[in-house]
């Protein structure tokens, strides 16, 4: 797939078991991690995993955009209303979605976890119990 001279590459391991959660709640959660490493990557690509591990689905999404500073920045993603500094001019957003996002992920008695580097880009895991 390719976006904007984006590559973008999905990779679904084999014989994943049903996910027992609402439809729309997975395409919200799915949609605003999407859209952030579309928004925040010029140029590369995306890469987006799922895969079985033991209880869980692990679901990746690792970009090469214009990355955060892991003590910086990372920390406050979640956060109500925060956006870095470099993209709080030029790039539309609210800094809601994260904070969307792990309130779902919560409910759903998930994990997610995000690692990032400056001009490297974002690696976004997500766990979603089976039960
Ligand atoms: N994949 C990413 N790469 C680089 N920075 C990111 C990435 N995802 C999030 N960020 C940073 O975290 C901030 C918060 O993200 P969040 O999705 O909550 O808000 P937003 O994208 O600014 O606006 P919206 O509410 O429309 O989603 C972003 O403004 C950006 O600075
Ligand atoms: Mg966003």
């Amino acid at each position: 797939m390719n976006n904007n001279g984006i590559d973008i590459i999905v990779e679904v391991r084999d014989s994943l078991p049903p996910l027992n959660i609402d439809k729309n709640v997975l395409h919200q959660i799915l949609t605003n991690l999407l859209t952030n490493s579309l928004k925040y990557t010029v140029a590369g690509s995306i890469l987006i995993l799922a895969e079985y591990e033991h209880t869980s689905i692990k679901i990746i999404i690792e970009d090469t955009g214009i990355g955060m500073d892991s003590e910086k920045e990372v920390p406050y993603i979640f956060d109500c209303c925060w956006r870095s500094q470099k993209v709080q001019h030029n790039i539309a957003g609210h800094g809601l979605g994260m904070t969307v996002v792990k309130k779902l992920v919560g409910d759903l008695e998930g994990k997610i976890e995000v690692f990032s580097q400056v001009n490297v880009g974002t690696v976004v895991t997500l766990s979603l119990p089976l039960t």
